[in-house]
């Protein structure tokens, strides 16, 4: 077999194409490890949303041209570089110029393209190869390798791209317009999975909840039926989804969440600013007001759902009191958990060019405010588990002797200590005794 090493930036989207390109390369005869030393091709897949996720890319390529050098040194053998992503997706053939070491620059739409691409790559002549066409063909229907390993837990992709254009994001230049699969190719996507031992899916979209497709019975579907149908699946024991938009919010889905005990209490639906004028220059197209509605509704219908969300700070204009209208709101929705980033300029998008850019120490002072009231709030969120049984699906070990690690059905992560046989896999019930801040612990019973 030959060795490959896939290092994965970015969102979970990314880590299922990870997952896929391992199926697309095992039938050539490679093999994934946990690390790039020896390796016969490594493979970084890449993220373009904010300025430090590329500058990541281009420092994780130095190390990777060392690797390979040392190889070379060694064993007189050359390892295949490819770039994967959105960073490729998005510079193209600036990494060669910046990285002339790499060998292949493959976009998040063409990733299936991998197999002939490393063919064609001249073990003693640098040939560039670069495939970052939005193709025709929509790359699942090319992409039905055999699933070769996955754990317990496993992400199913089913809706791409982006047709919203927030005026600071780089997704709908990155991944293309937006794009429902097929419910036939999910369905059999997730009958694969399961008999591959997968026993909980989350469902991905850059905005799952935008997904509809025709149905069986010939109308058109959205996620909450498709979730429905899923859950029919016995083997498959937990359902999860991410990330949801609000504009996309629907009561089929919060029906589905009442009515199908397979489908996991948390939902992460992203605000991104507090303040009515902020949400309208990022052409949000929704008010905190609309956002406010969806989470009392959601509420009333499931009240052990926890709520997640994105905020980013620090967008150009922002004022102390949109700020503060930020803060009030995340007073009132008291969040599970949230995660909140400093607005990145991303070249290419409508905000890079607004003149009232935010001062940088601004907007870390900012950030440092909101982030000690989301730790503050996802601290309480894990206290008021305490003493409560939840279902838990092991998903490996922790980092000491005998611990295991999995996650709560409102999706904070869970440890404890169990000596005798190997659970990983196994589902179990769990009584929490102590809450920290960023996960809880206790005990089977
Ligand atoms: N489609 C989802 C989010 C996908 S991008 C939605 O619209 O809600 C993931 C998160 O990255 C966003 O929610 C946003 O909070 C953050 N993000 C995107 N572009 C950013 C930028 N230019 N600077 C800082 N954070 C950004
Ligand atoms: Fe980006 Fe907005 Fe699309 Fe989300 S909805 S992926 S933030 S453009
Ligand atoms: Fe990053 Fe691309 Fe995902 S930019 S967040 S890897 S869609």
């Amino acid at each position: 077999m030959k060795k490959l090493y896939i290092k994965t930036h970015g969102c979970q989207m990314n880590f299922y194409d990870s997952e896929k390109m391992v199926d697309l390369l095992k039938p050539l005869g490679y093999e994934l490890h946990n690390d790039g030393d020896d390796a016969d091709i490594i493979v970084l897949n890449t993220c373009h949303i904010r300025e430090k996720a590329v500058e990541k890319t281009y420092s994780e390529l130095g190390r990777i041209r060392d690797q390979a050098n040392l190889r070379k040194e060694k064993t007189g053998k050359k390892t295949i570089i490819a770039v994967a992503g959105c960073v490729a997706q998005a510079e193209g053939d600036q990494i060669m110029k910046r990285s002339p070491w790499v060998d292949i620059v493959v976009g998040p739409q063409s990733y299936q393209n991998l197999p002939e691409l490393i063919s064609k790559v001249d073990p003693i002549e640098k040939n560039k190869l670069i495939s970052i066409d939005f193709p025709v063909i929509p790359k699942f229907d090319q992409l039905k390798s055999k699933i070769t390993q996955r754990g317990p837990s496993a992400f199913l992709t089913i809706q791409e791209g982006c047709d919203k254009f927030c005026s600071f994001c780089v997704v709908p230049y990155t991944r293309g317009s937006e794009y429902s699969r097929s419910i036939y190719s999910i369905i059999d996507e997730a009958k694969k999975l399961i008999d591959a031992g997968v026993k909980e899916i989350t469902l991905l979209g850059q905005n799952v909840n935008a997904w509809s497709s025709k149905g069986k019975d010939g109308k058109v579907w959205r996620l909450g039926s498709l979730i429905k149908e899923l859950a029919k699946i016995n083997e498959l024991q937990f359902i999860r989804y991410t990330t949801s938009h609000p504009l996309d919010m629907d009561l089929e889905l919060i029906e589905a969440h009442r009515d199908i005990e397979k489908l996991m209490p948390y939902l992460h639906l992203p605000l991104q600013s507090g303040s009515d004028n902020i949400l309208k220059l990022m052409n949000r197209k929704h008010k905190v007001d609309d956002y406010l509605k969806i989470i009392e509704k959601v509420r009333n219908y499931i009240p052990n759902i926890a709520i997640s969300g994105d905020f980013i700070i620090g967008f150009p204009g922002e004022t102390d009191k949109d700020h503060d209208a930020t803060i009030k709101i995340i007073k009132e929705v008291k969040f599970s958990q949230a995660y909140s980033f400093k607005y990145s300029v991303r070249p290419g998008t409508p905000a890079a060019v607004f003149f009232n850019q935010v001062d940088e120490q601004i907007k870390s002072s900012r950030l440092q405010e909101v982030q000690n009231i989301l730790r503050e709030q996802q601290f309480e969120f894990n206290k008021k588990s305490i003493n409560s049984v939840i279902k838990v699906l092991i998903l490996k070990n922790g980092k000491k002797v005998n611990q295991y690690l999995g996650r709560s059905p409102q999706n904070q992560s869970v440890y404890f200590n169990h000596e005798k046989e190997n659970l990983i896999g196994s589902i179990i019930n769990v009584k929490v005794s102590e809450a920290f801040q960023n996960s809880i612990s206790g005990s089977i019973v």
